[in-house]
């Protein structure tokens, strides 16, 4: 037979611990802390359900046609006007509505990153944002944010955009400070970077007030309508529901237009029926009215879970309590633990975490775990913090054992 040609380059570069993930999903009694799901009782499925029937109804154009590339205008409008402050003056050509935060990343990278051009990544960054342009064959420039000498405007310059997810990164949990909101924001505009602000857990604040968005304090420096270096993204999928694949991108109309060129040869559009089911649960107020009962779920959740880390993992890792988010992220004290092996041995003690090395640009950090809290019970988390530690006693034994 004749020789097939190969599949393209990127696809090489690609690691096992994906797969091992993946497979994890059919072992019987396994407690799965690697995943990042929200907690599916919360999804108000009576509502949505209603909304639907109501949307195909009074809406049968919206939602059974194709809809426009860059999303229904009234969805789009919606958004503007939610987003809109005093300083922040946005119009729907401002706004496009994407499959999910994922295709947000994809696309940013798809009208931004020439291969080999440089995308500064905050770091550790979300598996999403890595996977995503991945084809773009992009270079990285980490940047570690808590580090005290990081000067941002050498960071950002010459770079096609910078990459940051300010409330309650994915993987670390971290929250970014005011001070520092503002030092970014200010690099970006003195460098003129794009500035990718990723903001999923952006209703996640489970101690305190919301901070600032970048796009915000960008705006409140420029009165006017927004044109500034800020491309903000959100997601309906960890305020309400992942499963409608409903995003939005928050940006300067040129790139928002540059952003449409590339959906249309993406997936032409978003679901009408998921985007007009998304304007009604904004009409009605859903997110606001759900988002008690999951800060009170969630909360609880890290609460149990820290406790147990407390009385577990203490010997093996450290970390710090996130004060939103999804996850607690475990450096390893042990500088010879491979969290890699890791995720396989915890597998054959009944627990899934998820290794730093995917969440490295460069692939190469092995000394940290990410640990979610939202989607087992507290029970589960308990277990979950118990088996680790003997997965971990176990791991560092035969490290031990084998130098
Ligand atoms: C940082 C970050 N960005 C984007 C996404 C994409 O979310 P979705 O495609 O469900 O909107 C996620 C999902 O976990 C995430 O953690």
């Amino acid at each position: 037979m004749a020789q097939r040609p190969q599949f393209a380059g990127w696809l090489s570069d690609t690691n096992d611990v994906t797969a091992t993930f993946l497979a994890a999903g059919q072992i019987p009694g396994l407690i799965n802390l690697g995943g990042g799901l929200p907690e599916p009782s919360t999804y108000p499925a009576a509502e949505l359900s209603a909304l639907a029937g109501r949307a195909i109804e009074e809406h049968p154009h919206a939602t059974l046609n194709y809809p426009p590339i860059d999303g229904l205008p009234a969805l789009r409008d919606l958004l503007a006007k939610r987003f809109t402050t005093d300083t922040l003056h946005l119009t729907r050509d401002n706004v496009i509505i994407t499959s999910g935060g994922m295709q947000a990343l994809d696309l940013v990278g798809k009208v931004l990153v020439d291969a080999g051009q440089t995308i500064t990544c905050q770091s550790p960054a979300y598996l999403g944002a890595i996977d995503a342009w991945k084809p773009r064959l992009p270079s990285y420039r980490p940047i570690k944010l808590e580090d005290d000498n990081l000067d941002l405007t050498a960071a950002f310059t010459g770079a096609q955009f910078a990459y940051t997810v300010p409330n309650f990164s994915n993987p670390s949990g971290r929250l970014v400070s005011l001070e520092q909101r503002k030092a970014i924001v200010d690099a970006a505009h003195a460098t003129g970077t794009w500035l990718v602000e990723d903001d999923p857990y952006g209703s996640l604040y489970l101690d305190g007030e919301p901070l600032p968005r970048l796009l915000d304090l960008s705006a409140a420096q420029k009165p006017g309508p927004y044109d500034g270096p800020i491309i903000y993204m959100g997601t309906f999928s960890k305020e309400v529901a992942p499963g409608l694949r409903i995003g939005w991108i928050i940006a300067a109309p040129e790139l928002i237009a540059a952003l449409k060129t590339a959906k249309q040869g993406s997936d032409m559009c978003s679901s009408g029926l998921s985007q007009q089911v998304v304007i009604g649960a904004f009409e009605q107020g859903l997110p606001e009215k759900i988002l008690p009962n999951v800060l009170a779920t969630y909360r609880a959740r890290r609460d149990a879970l820290l406790e147990a880390m407390d009385e577990h993992l203490a010997p093996f890792y450290e970390w710090e309590r996130p004060v939103g988010g999804m996850f607690v992220w475990a450096r390893a004290r042990d500088p010879m633990l491979d969290t890699n092996a890791l995720l396989k041995e915890g597998l054959s003690h009944g627990v899934c975490i998820s290794p730093s090395s995917v969440f490295d640009p460069e692939g190469t950090d092995r000394g940290g775990v990410r640990i979610n809290f939202t989607l087992n019970t507290e029970d589960k988390l308990r277990e979950g913090a118990r088996r680790l530690a003997i997965a971990t006693a176990s791991l560092i034994s035969k490290h031990r054992q084998a130098a």
